[in-house]
């Protein structure tokens, strides 16, 4: 008998998981490793969804306690970064195909960003998956009012918001000066974007062998501003294109 495969989903803060179980028709609670999982269903996917706090550690144990206790197959994690590249802007979201830890200095020792005794720096994100969220978070930007309302789409000037893909850098700090944000761009000027969680959850996910894919909605520019109205943006925006994308994902994934 083949299993049906069980998604896990992480949110780094509590407006997104709402967003996320407000979807859900069935979820029921489960406490593990000081968190609730929310165990349940997706437009008939099985899914656990839980709130994995704020930077890498917490990501990182999450991960792990999705996959060792809840048997998740794949792992998706969606919230909200500070843009860096040039046409990253507020609104825009960004599907990640390759995470790095931009704290990570294991130097002289090992090259600068490498993970000591991994060999690399860089870890991918799953191919078939992040087409396929990268499929639905174009659909749904393509039609942002009907995901956010018109009333935060004037809020917050969301004119013509954009899909990016490639590297985000993830750290355990929130990137609030517009001098710290030109400094990562000057260390890796690939990278579109700035979080705290992704690059832990890619790394677990590489131990295990298990596909990772990543959404992430600017919500700031990882500047002098970047902490301005930075909940009710999660609340009214990221939140919402999330369960979105989300939705329309699981609505079109095959169910083997
Ligand atoms: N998440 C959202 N914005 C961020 C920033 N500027 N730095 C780090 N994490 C973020």
């Amino acid at each position: 008998m083949t299993q049906v495969p069980r998604t896990g989903i992480i949110s780094a803060l509590r407006q997104e998981l709402d967003a996320v179980l407000a979807d859900l028709p069935d979820e029921q609670r489960q406490r593990a490793g000081g968190r609730d999982f929310w165990v349940g269903h997706w437009h008939g996917h099985e899914v656990v969804a839980v709130l994995s706090r704020v930077g890498k550690v917490a990501a990182a144990t999450t991960a792990t306690t999705l996959i060792e206790r809840f048997g998740v197959d794949r792992i998706l994690f969606t919230g909200v970064a500070g843009g860096l590249a040039e046409g990253a802007r507020v609104g825009d979201v960004v599907v990640a195909r390759s995470f790095l830890q931009h704290d990570m200095d294991g130097s002289p020792l090992f090259p600068r960003f490498e993970v000591p005794l991994y060999g690399k720096a860089r870890f991918a994100t799953d191919t078939a998956l992040s087409d396929a969220l990268a499929a639905a978070a174009g659909a749904v930007l393509a039609d942002a009012e009907t995901a956010l309302g018109a009333d935060a789409v004037a809020e917050f000037n969301l004119r013509a918001p954009r899909l990016h893909q490639g590297l985000i850098v993830s750290g355990d700090r929130f990137i609030a000066t517009s001098a710290d944000g030109a400094t990562l761009r000057g260390a890796m000027p690939d990278a579109l974007a700035v979080e705290m969680e992704g690059a832990a959850v890619a790394q677990v996910c590489d131990d295990y062998g298990l596909p990772f894919a990543a959404l992430r909605t600017l919500s700031d520019r990882a500047d002098d501003d970047a902490s301005v109205d930075f909940m009710r943006f999660i609340e009214r925006v990221a939140s919402r294109y999330s369960a979105a994308i989300l939705d329309r994902h699981f609505r079109l994934l095959p169910k083997t």
